[in-house]
């Protein structure tokens, strides 16, 4: 029984150079068993002929949705229901606007709007259009969708210039399909635990500290993990967002907080992430009544709070025997990047840090892109140009799965 025996598989071909490409996914698509239907946008079909498309998979190829040959069925619809899974590579940036806006202007758009089978992206472009921010809120829109994307690689782009942008190869992309149809997922069977937002340090009844932290960062991670199978649990300070849907929630306020929500679960997971901005200092006196204003100034004396990821790492080295969790920390800056990271992770005990510089635009707290270094504990690991951070997300889990398997 081949890999993808009895699997529909609807291949999408927007207008990129890229488009011959299609050629090969389509054919080792076909080789592992599965029955292949092509639709080509019209811009497609100036970079490559239906003809060869047509020849590898062995049925006819759509391009026209007014083009109706059978009678008996309406081909966009009756396409977008036998797909099991419908991968769009290469995807234009036109193609992912549209799809983000649902535009049903061709084919390809309307059949992608009918379906409701998972829909996996391999986008392709010059690397400027990939991080223009209209296209990376796009890639945003549609990954909180659920649609999944395979990142596109860094090198020489048939424009002229050397950047991220070009097509995942076909033999990645296809994998990427065969593990989304036949599973195991990623993280199967495993537990992770991951903090996210800013912690909110009492002064008051009514007044605290606290942070610019979103918690984006930390719910794309949520998010993507629970996609991966894993079982997650979200343990979550204050955030300007939506938390996740399909994950265990606890809501937590202070550092404090989140330090016993956090130690009182360790031993019972396998992966923590430590995305959380948690405040190094609380007032040391909170108030159990509204402060009144009387002098003209008034000093708050702040004291430490405790450092929950240097207490996980203190944890592991205690108790060996202990189910050890693989620890992943964040390191936000503002320069120096390298030496900040590489000191938290050997202090602090990690597998991974994942550090952005805060002060770039499109990285930080607030935004839905990020610019980050991943350490390990040899020195950097890689470098992740601007992504929205769903994409960043996966490539952290990916990175993390290759780290965890192969120890
Ligand atoms: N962290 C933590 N507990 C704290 C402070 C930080 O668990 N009290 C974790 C964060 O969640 C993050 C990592 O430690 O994963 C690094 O956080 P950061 O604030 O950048 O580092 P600090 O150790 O606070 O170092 P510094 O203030 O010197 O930058």
């Amino acid at each position: 029984m081949k890999r993808l025996s009895g699997k529909t598989i609807v291949l999408g071909v927007s207008g990129g150079i890229a488009a011959f490409k299609a050629a090969s996914l389509c054919s080792r698509l076909v080789s592992w068993g599965a029955s292949v239907r092509v639709v080509m946008t019209e811009g497609a079909t100036r970079f490559i002929t239906p003809l060869t498309l047509q020849t590898l998979s062995r049925h006819s190829v759509a391009t026209d949705v007014f083009d109706e040959r059978d009678p008996s069925v309406v081909q966009h619809i009756d396409w977008a229901d036998a797909a099991d899974l419908v991968v769009v590579a290469p995807a234009t940036a036109n193609i992912i606007g549209k799809m983000a806006n649902g535009i049903a202007d061709d084919m390809l758009s309307t059949l992608l709007l009918a379906t409701t089978a998972p829909v996996v992206v391999a986008p392709a472009m010059n690397v400027h259009m990939w991080e223009h921010p209209a296209v990376i809120e796009n890639v945003v829109k549609l990954g909180s969708r659920g649609v999944r994307f395979v990142e596109p690689g860094t090198g020489q782009l048939a424009c002229g210039y050397v950047g991220k942008g070009r097509l995942a190869e076909p033999d990645e992309i296809a994998e990427a399909i065969a593990a989304w149809l036949t599973g195991p997922k990623l993280l199967a069977g495993r537990k992770v635990m991951i903090t996210a937002g800013g912690t909110v340090e009492r002064i008051d009844p009514v007044r605290y500290i606290t942070n610019d932290s979103s918690g984006k960062m930390g719910f794309a991670l949520a998010e993507t993990a629970r996609d991966l199978g894993a079982e997650v649990t979200l343990i979550c300070a204050r955030t300007d967002e939506k938390p996740p849907g399909g994950v265990e929630l606890v809501q937590v306020e202070s550092a404090a907080d989140m330090y016993e929500s956090v130690m009182n679960r360790l031993g019972t997971v396998d992966v923590i992430v430590k995305a959380a901005a948690v405040a190094d200092y609380r007032p040391s006196v909170q108030y159990q009544s509204k402060i009144k204003k009387k002098e003209q100034t008034l000093s708050l004396e702040l004291v430490r709070n405790p450092d929950i990821l240097q207490a996980i790492g203190e944890w592991k080295t205690a108790y060996p025997g202990e189910r050890v969790p693989f620890v992943i920390g964040f390191a936000a800056e503002t320069g120096d990047l390298e030496t900040f990271a590489m000191d938290k992770l050997q202090r602090k005990k990690c597998d991974l840090v994942v550090a952005n510089d805060v002060s770039r635009e499109g990285a930080g707290f607030a935004s839905d892109t990020n610019i980050v270094s991943i350490y390990g504990p040899e020195g950097l690991v890689e470098n992740i140009a601007l992504s929205a951070k769903s994409i960043v997300a996966e490539r952290i889990w990916r990175l993390a799965v290759e780290r965890m398997n192969g120890a």
